[in-house]
C-alpha cells in the first residue's frame, strides 16, 4: 500500500485535529471495537472492558500515541513502529484480522467527530494509512 503525497498530506492535517484529544478518541476507538466485535475482547481479558474504564482510556491513549509516532515517521512507518510490531507478533500474537476492525472504528470515531473534515478523499487516505501500519504490525509473523 503506497501512500501519495496527497495521502501524507490528508493524514497529518487530520493528526493535527485527533492530537487534542487522543484519549478520548483512544478510548471511544476501543469501546466500538468490543462492543461492535465483541470477539476482540478475547485479547483483553485481563482488562475492565466495561465502557470508560481506566484500563480502556489508558490503553486507548497508547494506541494513539503510537499511530502518532506513525504519522511524525510516514516516510519509514515500518523503522517507527518495529518494537510494536515484534510485539504484536511474538507477545501478544494478534490475529491479523483484527487490525481492519480496529481501524474501521478508528474511523468511524474520527468521521463522527471532524465530519466535514472526513471526506472521501480523507477517509480514503486515513484508510489507507491504517492499512499501512497494520501491515507493518502484522508483517513480523511466522
Ligand atoms: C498493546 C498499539 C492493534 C491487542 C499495544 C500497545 C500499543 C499498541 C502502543 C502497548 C505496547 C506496550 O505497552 O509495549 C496498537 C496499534 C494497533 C494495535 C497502533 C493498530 C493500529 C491491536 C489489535 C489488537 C491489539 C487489533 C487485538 C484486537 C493488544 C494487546 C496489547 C496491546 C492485547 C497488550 C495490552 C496490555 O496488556 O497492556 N498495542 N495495537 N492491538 N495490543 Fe495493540
Amino acid at each position: 500500500m503506497v501512500l501519495s503525497s496527497g495521502d501524507k498530506a490528508n493524514v497529518k492535517s487530520v493528526w493535527s485535529k485527533v492530537q487534542g484529544h487522543l484519549e478520548d478518541y483512544g478510548a471511544e476507538t476501543l469501546d466500538r471495537m468490543f462492543t461492535v466485535f465483541p470477539q476482540t475482547k478475547t485479547y483483553f481479558s485481563h482488562f475492565d472492558v466495561h465502557h470508560g474504564s481506566t484500563q480502556i482510556r489508558s490503553h486507548g491513549k497508547k494506541v494513539m500515541l503510537a499511530l502518532g509516532d506513525a504519522v511524525n515517521h510516514i516516510d519509514d512507518i515500518a523503522t517507527a513502529l518495529s518494537a510494536l510490531s515484534d510485539k504484536h507478533a511474538h507477545i501478544l500474537r494478534v490475529d491479523p484480522v483484527n487490525f481492519k476492525l480496529l481501524s474501521h472504528c478508528l474511523l468511524v470515531v474520527v468521521a463522527r467527530h471532524h465530519p466535514t473534515l472526513f471526506t472521501p478523499d480523507v477517509h480514503v487516505s486515513l484508510d489507507k494509512f491504517m492499512g499501512t501500519v497494520s501491515t507493518v504490525l502484522t508483517s513480523k509473523y511466522r
